[in-house]
Parts: C-alpha cells; sequence; structure tokens
C-alpha cells in the first residue's frame, strides 16, 4: 500500500511516499529556511505563502521520484496539528483535494506522533536501518524532543501516548534558537550550535539544572532558566570586549564574542540542555522499568543527545537516522498507513489546530 503524505506544518514544505509504512520511496523536503533566516524565526504569514507556492510541486516531486502517477496512490495522510494554523491549512487543504480528485482514503495525522514514529522507517542509508526485527515491543519510552514541544511518555502504540513529563516553559529546541539569535549564530540554532559545540569546552562555563524535583511532577523539566543564564552571558563578554578596546564600536552579538568563546559557550550550553532531558528521562525509565527509549523530533538530531543516550548502559535507545528527525513528509505518510491499514478515515471536513489533542498526561 503506497501513502503520500503531506507536512506542512511549520517551515518545511514536504511530501514523500512510502510504501507499507515502512519503505521510503521518495522524501521531498523543502526548506524556507532561507526566507525566515534573516528574521532570526519562522514568520507565520511568510510560511503560509510559501507553502501556497511551492506544495504542487513539492507534491509532484514526490510522485516523480517514487517513479508513480496520482492513480499508483492508494491513501492520503496530512499533518493537522499542532504547528501553525496558516501552515497547516496548505497541506492539509491539498491532501483532501488529492483524496477527493482520485477517491482515495484520507486520513489527517498528529505530527508529534509523526515524529515518534520515524524510527520505523527503514532509511535509504543501510547505516542506520533499525534492527533486523523492527522495534521492541510496546510500551517503551518515547522522548519528543523538537522547536515546539519538549515531551517525555509511555507509548502504549503508535497512537497511544501518555505524557509522564514536559518542559513547563520554552521547549529544548526552542532555546537552542533563542540561545543562537541572541548570539548571532545563525537560525535554526539547533544545528548550527551542534556543529560551533564540536570544537568547544563543554566544561567552559559551568549552568545551573533547575531543580524541579518537589515530587508531584518528577519528570517535568524547565528550559527558561538555562536559556536566560546563558543570554546573561553575553554581557559578560560585551564587557571584556570594551574593556580590551573601550572606542571599539559594537556592530553585532556576534563581533562582541572570541570564536573560541562561542565555540565553548555552544558546548556548555548543549551539555546543560542535554542534561536536563537526561535526568528526567532516566528518572522515568527507572520508575516505570521501561528500558528502551524511542526519540523523535528536531533535536533528536543532536549529537551530544545521541551520544550520551548511547553511553547509558542501562536504556536501549532508538534514533531515526539523522535526516528523518527534522520535518518530512515519510512519517506523516508512515504513521498514515497505520491508521488507514486499520479501516481510520479522517471525514475530508476536518479542520486543523495549532495544539497537539487528546495527549493523556498522566503524572504517577
Ligand atoms: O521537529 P522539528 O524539525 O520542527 C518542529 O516540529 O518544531 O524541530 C526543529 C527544532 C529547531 O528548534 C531546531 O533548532 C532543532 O529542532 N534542531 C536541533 C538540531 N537540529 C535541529 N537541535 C539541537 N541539535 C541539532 N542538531
Ligand atoms: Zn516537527
Amino acid at each position: 500500500m503506497k501513502i503520500l503524505g503531506i507536512e506542512s506544518s511549520c517551515d518545511e514544505c514536504a511530501a514523500a511516499v512510502v510504501e507499507d509504512g515502512r519503505y521510503i520511496l521518495s522524501n521531498v523536503v523543502a526548506t524556507q529556511i532561507p526566507f525566515h533566516a534573516i528574521y532570526n524565526g519562522v514568520v507565520p504569514e511568510i510560511a503560509s505563502r510559501k507553502h501556497t507556492e511551492w506544495i504542487y510541486a513539492v507534491v509532484k516531486e514526490s510522485l516523480d521520484k517514487a517513479g508513480l502517477s496520482p492513480r499508483g496512490i492508494d491513501g492520503v495522510a496530512a499533518t493537522a496539528r499542532p504547528g501553525l494554523l496558516g501552515s497547516l491549512l496548505v497541506g492539509l487543504s491539498f491532501a483532501k483535494a488529492f483524496a477527493w480528485a482520485r477517491r482515495l482514503p484520507f486520513i489527517a495525522v498528529d505530527h508529534m506522533l509523526a515524529h515518534l514514529y520515524a524510527s520505523q522507517l527503514a532509511a535509504e542509508d543501510p547505516a542506520s536501518r533499525i534492527p533486523e526485527g523492527g522495534l521492541p515491543p510496546y510500551p517503551f519510552l518515547g522522548l519528543l524532543v523538537s522547536g515546539g514541544h519538549s515531551i517525555i511518555c509511555r507509548v502504549d502504540d503508535f497512537d497511544d501516548i501518555s505524557v509522564l513529563g514536559a518542559t513547563i516553559d520554552d521547549a529544548v529546541g526552542e532555546a537552542f534558537d533563542k540561545v543562537s539569535k541572541h548570539y548571532g549564530f545563525g537560525y535554526p540554532g539547533g544545528a548550527v550550535i551542534d556543529r560551533l559545540a564540536e570544537t568547544g569546552n563543554p566544561d567552559a562555563f559551568r549552568f545551573p539544572l533547575p531543580n524541579l524535583y518537589k515530587g508531584d511532577h518528577p519528570y517535568d523539566f524547565s528550559y527558561s532558566g538555562l536559556k536566560t543564564a546563558v543570554i546573561n552571558q553575553l554581557e559578560q563578554f560585551r564587557v571584556k570586549k570594551t574593556n580590551a578596546a573601550p572606542d571599539a564600536e559594537s556592530v553585532d552579538a556576534k563581533a562582541d564574542v572570541e570564536s573560541a568563546d562561542a565555540a565553548d559557550i555552544a558546548a556548555s550550553f548543549q551539555k546543560t540542555a542535554v542534561e536536563i532531558l537526561l535526568r528526567s528521562l532516566v528518572r522515568a525509565a527507572e520508575d516505570t522499568g521501561l528500558r528502551t527509549v524511542v526519540a523523535g523530533g528536531g533535536v533528536a538530531a543532536n549529537s551530544r543527545l545521541r551520544a550520551r543516550l548511547a553511553e547509558q548502559r542501562r536504556l536501549r535507545c532508538i534514533f531515526p537516522p539523522p535526516e528523518l528527525c527534522g520535518d518530512n513528509g515519510a512519517m506523516i505518510a508512515g504513521i498514515g498507513y497505520r491508521y488507514l491499514s486499520r479501516g481510520d478515515r479522517s471525514p475530508l471536513t476536518i479542520g486543523a489546530s495549532a495544539r497537539v489533542d487528546g495527549f493523556k498526561r498522566k503524572y504517577p
């Protein structure tokens, strides 16, 4: 069964064809990053317009690359939530029209559940294929880390998760993006900081870990304190620079930070950001007895997060290949297949929603 998956929740205009929920026949991602980078963040109005301009070409390319005409598609899936409303509506409406015109079954899916599903896709790179026998049986722990959400959950099925803990303020990806923005490192911040951190000393700066553990919500975490502490450090660099050259005019944030300091800041921030997640995750694994962790979302591409989780001897950690961590249509087509093959259908009247829906929040 070949499913067309369409994703347009944020700044990637993406479409893919996946066979039987597992084999990627094509995966086209047209990124809008250059259009938003000048603003250091996604501009919703620009995002919707670009999706509208690009969606036809992106879907056409995904069919061409899969060697299929629209007749070769057996079902259509699209992201309906969460995300930027105007952006979501473009992909969702295009997918509905495609399904209606071809009289195909249609399913609207949740973007975060799709991120969790990404590990189940067989990547084109054989080195990153999931182990023979596929994913371990349910239940397992899910670690969903993106630009808008950060969630630790118990996963009982591809469509059944219970939130055990979440960020109480900023998402982890958002913290990467904000730090990068203030330091002038570039947009989006995650990949830039990951790369900068390679040459930095993660122990150069000590940033505090938030102390949220009050007993009630033991797996919740927070990023706003870390973000603020790292951004405040910028002032110290400015003072240092002014003392060294009192007459020099400060041009921008980047000019205030020596490159060695930039690498050290990136590495120290990244280290702390990863430890915050790890602390809650390990605690959740110990308390629930669930020893397998499946990660997903843009931040799951982070090299330090992947390395630190791989070091945890008592955990088995499964990551999507890096190219399937960020937003893509393959994860939408993949999870879409699971719903459609079970007989689930969405009405063509279904709307989009900016928020996550139906995630049960459970505190043990
Ligand atoms: O899942 P995603 O592509 O979009 C959302 O659903 O939000 O995640 C985007 C987020 C951004 O905040 C980006 O900075 C972050 O993922 N990200 C990373 C890395 N690559 C992308 N964060 C840390 N390290 C990375 N290598
Ligand atoms: Zn995403």
